[in-house]
This record gives structure tokens, C-alpha cells and sequence, in this order.
């Protein structure tokens, strides 16, 4: 099967999808982007991405005047173009071409990409070993809410996981607190039961499947905080996890090579993965 891609408009062929040398996202990283999961044919909480697309649009001033359905259009069409059942679809926008200036151009056409990706959310493999990640410096500008396509910090960060033989990096902010992963949220669960997670201030991206989980948790009567946690209480937590689109809920065994329980995948992390794999049966909660 060929792979297709949409381009402002068209459906083309992946190889030959392009877009200009002066697209400002090329040449300033001047957009921004979702990642949205599907599964079983069925969109994750849809909605939630096209209002934290919204809200990162309006924080960059581009204007984007197409309707959030005419969006769920051209996404389920990308999908089924692609024969994605489970995977999921990436939809970027750019302030658009302009000839080269950091001021914004006085007029331009906002570019719409979509392209969309067989994956398997849940692995089974990763969900029985758990996960390692190491920690590393939080190095990005002070608006990480804003899902910009500027993704450099994080790209290094994730190529010093894997060379590290990890899954991921959770990067640490200057008083020693966890923000988050380079594409995840970070979660632990203390020795006490609770579950903690960092509340989603302008250091963190407040990820769709953070506030998925948030509703799992609500419903289940576990105990919650929403704070900043050190690496030094995440090391000494009961069970560690991460949350992304594109892996739901992961158990992390390992931190910095400091076995966190057992250095098995915990109980409520599994109970809360298997939770959440429910959760997105539905689509969860506004659906679109
Ligand atoms: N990344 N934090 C960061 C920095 C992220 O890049 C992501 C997602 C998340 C989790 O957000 P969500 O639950 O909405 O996926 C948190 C996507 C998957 C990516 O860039 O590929």
C-alpha cells in the first residue's frame, strides 16, 4: 500500500507531499501540531485535541478560520486513505509562506499537513517489562503548554534515551522538579498510594491522555495530587508512569538505573493502563 498525505487541500502521494522552502515552519518552527490516536477505527478524545490546537493557534496569533468538523473530516479521510484502524494521525499547521523575516508577514495562507500512522498504542511487551528512563535538564523555552513544532530539546532528549538504552527522558527544571517527558507527561505513586502528576502551568503540556487518565483516576476514588514532584521522591516513589497519545499509560521500572519498586510493572499503573485502554474504547469524553 502507498502511503498518502494531505497538503493543503490535496491528497498525495507521501513521497511527493512537500511543502515550500520558505515555509515559516521550516524556517522558524512557526506552528504547531497534534498527534490525535485512534483505535479500533474510533478517534481518541478528538475534541480535546482541537481545543488544545485552538489554544496553541491563538497563542502563536495564526488564524485558522476551518471548522473543527471540516478538520474531523479530512482526518478520518487521511486515516482511512492509509487504512489506519489503530495508529495515529499527525496534523500540522504553519503561519504559512512569506519571504524570510522574524516579524510576522502582513498576509499569508496558513499551511494544513496531515499524514497518519499504523502503531500499536498498547504493547504488550512494553506493558509486562516496564519501561527505563533516564533524566536529563529541562533545556526548552517557557512555553512548553503551546504544542509548537519546536522540538529540539526534545529530539535530543529522546536520542540521550536511547543512547542510553532508555524509552524516555524526563527533563528537570532548575529547583529539581520533573516537568515532563520530550513527548509524554510524567506521573508517579507514592509510597502512600497517592498518585501525583505535575499540574499542567506553563511548564508542561497539558497531553490529552494526562487528562484522559485524570478522569480514569476521578472515577476510580484514588487518592490525586496535581504537583510538582523532585527526581529524589520520584526515585523513591512505589511506581512511576507516562502518558502519551501514542502510548497511553506505561509502567517505568527504571529511573536513572534506580529500580523504583520491585522494578516491576506496579499494580496501579497496570490497573490504571487497563483503565485507561476502556477509557478510549469509547472515544472518551466530548466527542466531536
Ligand atoms: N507528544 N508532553 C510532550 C512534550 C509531548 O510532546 C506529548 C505528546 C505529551 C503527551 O500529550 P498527549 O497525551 O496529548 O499525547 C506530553 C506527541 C505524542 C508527539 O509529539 O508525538
Amino acid at each position: 500500500m502507498s502511503r498518502i498525505a494531505y497538503v493543503n487541500g490535496r491528497y498525495l502521494a507521501h513521497r511527493d507531499a512537500r511543502v515550500h522552502v520558505e515555509d515559516r515552519g521550516y524556517q522558524f518552527a512557526d506552528g504547531c501540531y497534534e498527534v490525535v490516536a485512534m483505535r479500533n477505527g474510533i478517534f481518541i478524545d478528538a475534541a480535546l485535541h482541537l481545543q488544545r490546537l485552538r489554544r496553541s493557534l491563538a497563542a502563536l496569533r495564526i488564524d485558522f478560520p476551518v471548522k473543527d468538523a471540516s478538520l474531523m473530516v479530512v482526518m478520518h479521510e487521511v486515516a482511512r486513505r492509509n487504512l489506519v484502524r489503530e495508529g495515529f494521525v499527525y496534523l500540522q499547521i504553519t503561519r504559512g509562506v512569506a519571504p524570510r523575516d522574524f516579524a510576522f508577514p502582513s498576509k499569508s495562507q496558513p499551511s494544513l499537513v496531515m499524514t497518519a500512522r499504523s502503531k500499536l498504542l498498547v504493547d504488550p511487551k512494553l506493558m509486562a517489562s516496564g519501561i527505563k528512563i533516564i533524566t536529563i535538564p529541562d533545556q526548552r523555552w517557557a512555553r512548553p503548554d503551546i504544542k509548537s513544532v519546536s522540538l529540539l530539546p526534545n529530539a535530543l532528549g529522546k536520542e540521550a534515551a536511547k543512547q542510553a538504552g532508555a524509552y524516555e527522558a524526563w527533563q528537570v527544571d532548575r529547583d529539581g522538579n520533573v516537568t515532563e517527558g520530550t513527548s509524554s507527561n510524567a506521573w508517579i505513586v507514592t509510597k502512600a498510594g497517592e498518585v501525583l502528576t505535575r499540574q499542567a502551568d506553563q511548564g508542561i503540556l497539558n497531553g490529552v491522555t494526562r487528562l484522559g487518565l485524570l478522569r480514569v483516576i476521578a472515577a476510580s476514588g484514588l487518592q490525586l495530587r496535581e504537583r510538582p514532584f523532585s527526581v529524589a521522591e520520584a526515585k523513591d516513589a512505589a511506581e512511576a508512569l507516562l502518558t502519551s497519545s501514542t502510548n497511553f499509560v506505561v509502567p517505568i521500572v527504571r529511573i536513572d538505573d534506580v529500580p523504583i519498586g520491585n522494578a516491576k510493572p506496579g499494580p496501579l499503573a497496570k490497573k490504571l493502563a487497563a483503565s485507561y485502554v476502556e477509557y478510549a474504547a469509547t472515544g472518551g469524553s466530548d466527542k466531536l
